[in-house]
């Protein structure tokens, strides 16, 4: 069975422009694919389409996770809460609550397994709470279980948001460019326990990116955008620089410049940590609004 299954997906937003066009994929259980294209290619749009958090055109289209459909024809389907439990959604600015452990934001992966009662009163089941040291200490950041997220960096922070997608028991993880705002250590651990999620515990992982040479690192196949179509879908090594600049002109350099995961030597200097610093930027802005949203689901569990 296809863990991801996509027929003519189309998004049109209000002012008018075509984000997907008629895009098809499938990804198999177990598979780790790689989904790059310059910026506003339409990555985050279809990521968000297959979590069903957006509705396509309402043209004949259907997106189906592990046989259920979670979207046909422009209708997200009724079921969508039940189908999304299996699937884990990583975002680059991390999503955790500051003010929370990292307990409890890692145990906000369980809450969907949890009586109304447990969650009212803040007590976890013991099995879960195991789950959730196991889980933490298999992403490396057991020693931090108790501290504020917030006290954490942003590499411990992905991590726990990664620890969150084993506790959910997720099948399907789909990382929104969930390296963009991290060093390059920490985006080399982050990318390596991605891999360790596909590899050891058998989850389904998509992820975008906007560097060609950490897809072909660490994901055998690459899907890549342009324009909201699908202009490449095989293996990652084939994807040469060539190939790249006849894909996407110009735009291609936005693809193979930033090799920062593989040179820490010039992490501190120069205009990738200028981008750094301004998507760090951005994504403190996103993760303040975040919070807040979080916050207020959060608190059922910990009030
Ligand atoms: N809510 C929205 N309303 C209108 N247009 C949108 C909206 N969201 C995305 N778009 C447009 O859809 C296109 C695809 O955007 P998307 O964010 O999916 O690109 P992306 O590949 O994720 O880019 P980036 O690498 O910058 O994150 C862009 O032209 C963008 O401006
Ligand atoms: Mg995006």
């Amino acid at each position: 069975m296809d863990a991801i299954h996509i027929e003519r997906l189309c998004k049109t937003f209000n002012n008018g422009r075509k984000a997907l066009d008629s895009v098809d994929l499938n990804v198999g259980e177990g598979e780790m694919v790689a989904l790059i294209g310059a910026s506003g290619s339409g990555k985050s749009t279809l990521l968000r389409h297959i979590a069903g958090f957006t509705a396509s055109d309402p043209a004949p289209s259907h997106v189906t996770l592990l046989g259920r459909p979670i979207q046909q024809n422009g209708k997200v389907a009724r079921e969508v809460r039940s189908i999304r439990r299996d699937v884990a959604f990583v975002f680059q600015q991390f999503n955790l609550v500051g003010r929370l452990t990292v307990r409890t934001n890692v145990l906000i992966g369980a809450l969907s397994r949890v009586p109304l009662w447990r969650r009212l009163i803040g007590r976890f089941p013991r099995a879960e709470q195991e789950l959730a040291a196991a889980s933490l200490s298999a992403m490396g950041i057991a020693d931090h279980i108790n501290e504020r997220a917030s006290t954490l960096s942003g590499g411990q922070q992905q991590r726990a948001a990664l620890a969150r997608a084993l506790v959910q028991r997720a099948r399907i993880v789909l990382a929104d460019e969930p390296i963009a705002s991290l060093d390059p250590e920490s985006s080399r651990r982050v990318m390596g326990l991605l891999q360790s999620l596909n590899e050891d515990h058998g989850l389904t992982v998509v992820v975008s990116l906007h560097q060609i040479d950490i897809a072909m690192k660490y994901c055998a196949r690459t899907v890549a955008l342009r324009n909201g179509c699908v202009v490449y879908d095989g293996p990652s090594a084939s994807l040469t620089p060539a190939l790249l600049r006849e894909l996407y002109g110009a735009a291609a350099e936005e693809l193979l410049t930033d090799t920062t995961i593989d040179s820490d030597t010039d992490a501190d200097t120069g205009p990738a940590q200028h981008t750094r610093v301004r998507q760090v930027e951005r994504a403190a802005a996103h993760v303040e609004a975040a919070s807040t949203r979080a916050a207020a689901f959060a608190s059922v569990a910990s009030s």
